[in-house]
């Protein structure tokens, strides 16, 4: 019997594309990808911005710089995405998938803007889309969702789902720098951009969170925002109370089921208990906490990122997409479940954590703890830290709903005796919601 050959279009040949050709492309892996893949795997074209860089691996007679052309070549069984970016690349990957072409993309932004729409296409012209690197790099998660867990009922997804955040929350924990400093050598050791914002202020967890919640909750991926903080206003004051209180601060991304029928999905700083599997993820790895039904508690560990560890997971979805273009299986079409409504984050109640800095002066205390008690957020603990300029206030409070919460800090904004607000965190403590 022949053995079938499947040709397959790279887009994008940087971090990821290029550590990914390294593997296609290697001639002493040629026989175990090809008994992986049921298939010989022949790389056509590696579409790229800029012909004159040097691409040291790649034969120059792969490489184009009309990525358009690729996406709607009708010679083609799988198009690999590594581009990045929501345009033109969202143009590339519908070409391909409504021409029957099988898509592989590792583009979070984009799964987590037009996942549920490109899936639909793609099915409906009998073509996959697979997106395992969108989330946790190399961890190989959202197959984990999508087929070993198909059949159960999730109740929570609690993911360390950015690796420069908790990079950057490891340095303040272990080393006790600032945020500042931290931030500073995330950046030197390339774990963070010039501009971090995507990483520090959630968003990039956020894409995350909606691409998890999708396959474990069936929720729609279009263009929706999420309740979303991210690190920036954590201080080492408060990794600080966390290590004497028996946590870590960690960023999460959550989703989790409210009730029977409600659904909350929200990125933000958490202090996690020392003995929670997730405070022992370090640097800028990832991990994903997984809570089903009657599997009880799970969790993916791994690199979040890098190349070659994301190309791996890319590597897992061209296989899948390559045999089932030989034997003409295709993924199951995308699960939307109805029925879940979204939780508004300020419906939720936790346990808080609050730091405030505040004026050393007599009544200060009294003010403050009365603007609790008017928003019914009662005080489980408070510390008096620092004299004269550096005086501080820091309360945990019993479970509270957010919304209280949020109506207390206001008003404590507004104090005189209030310099300013520093973190409020949530404290995971079990009944988290
Ligand atoms: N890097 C990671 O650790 C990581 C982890 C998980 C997921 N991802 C995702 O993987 C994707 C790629 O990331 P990366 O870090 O490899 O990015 P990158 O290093 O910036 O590489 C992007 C590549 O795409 C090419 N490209 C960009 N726009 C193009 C266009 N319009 N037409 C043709 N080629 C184009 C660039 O060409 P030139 O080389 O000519 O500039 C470059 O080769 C992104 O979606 C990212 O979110 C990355």
């Amino acid at each position: 019997m022949t053995t079938p050959v499947i040709r397959v279009g790279v887009i994008g040949a940087g971090f990821v594309g290029s550590a990914l050709l390294d593997l296609l492309l290697d001639p002493s892996r040629r026989d175990a990808l090809e008994d992986a893949a049921t298939a010989s795997i022949e790389v056509v074209a590696v579409a790229v911005r800029d012909l004159t860089k040097l691409r040291p691996g790649i034969p120059s007679a792969l490489l184009t710089d009309d990525a358009a052309a690729l996406a709607s070549s009708t010679d083609l069984d799988v198009l690999v995405e590594v581009a990045g970016g929501l345009e033109p690349t969202r143009t590339y990957i519908e070409s391909a998938l409504a021409r029957g072409v099988s898509v592989v993309t590792a583009n979070k932004a984009l799964m987590a803007e037009r996942g549920t729409a490109l899936a639909r296409l793609g099915h409906q012209h009998g073509a996959d889309l697979f997106y395992e690197a969108a989330v946790g790099g190399a961890v190989p998660i959202l197959r984990a969702l999508r087929t070993s867990l198909a059949g159960e009922r999730i109740e929570r997804v609690m993911g360390i789902v950015n690796g420069t955040t908790n990079f950057i929350l490891t340095q303040m924990t272990e080393q006790g720098s600032d945020y500042h400093a931290a931030l500073a050598e995330a950046q030197a050791r390339g774990y963070a951009e010039a501009d971090p914002t995507a990483d520090v202020e959630g968003y990039d967890a956020a894409s995350k969170v909606l691409i998890l919640a999708s396959l474990a909750f069936g929720t729609e991926l279009r263009d929706e925002q999420i309740s979303r903080v991210g690190i920036s206003g954590i201080r080492a004051v408060d990794v600080e109370f966390a290590r004497r209180s028996g946590y870590v601060i960690k960023l999460l991304g959550v989703a989790e089921r409210v009730g029977e029928h409600g659904l909350s999905r929200r990125v933000h700083p958490a202090m996690v208990p020392v003995g929670h599997p997730l405070a022992a993820v370090h640097g800028a790895m990832n991990a994903v906490f997984v809570e089903g039904a009657v599997s009880g508690p799970l969790m993916w560990l791994g690199q979040g990122a890098g190349g070659a560890p994301t190309a791996t997971a890319v590597l897992g979805d061209v296989l899948d997409a390559v045999r089932n273009r030989v034997s003409g299986r295709h993924d199951v079409p995308f699960m939307v479940d109805d029925t879940l409504h979204r939780v508004p984050a300020g419906d939720l109640t936790s346990v808080f954590y609050l730091s405030l800095d505040v004026a050393d002066q007599p009544g200060v205390l009294a003010a403050v703890a009365s603007v609790f008690g008017r928003h019914r957020v009662s005080i489980q603990s408070m510390e008096q830290s620092g004299v004269g300029d550096e005086a501080r206030l820091s309360f945990v409070t019993h479970r509270a709903l957010t919304r209280d919460v949020d109506a207390t800090i206001d008003e404590l904004a507004t104090l005189e005796s209030v310099d300013s607000i520093g973190a409020c965190v949530r404290v995971i403590d079990g009944g988290d919601q």
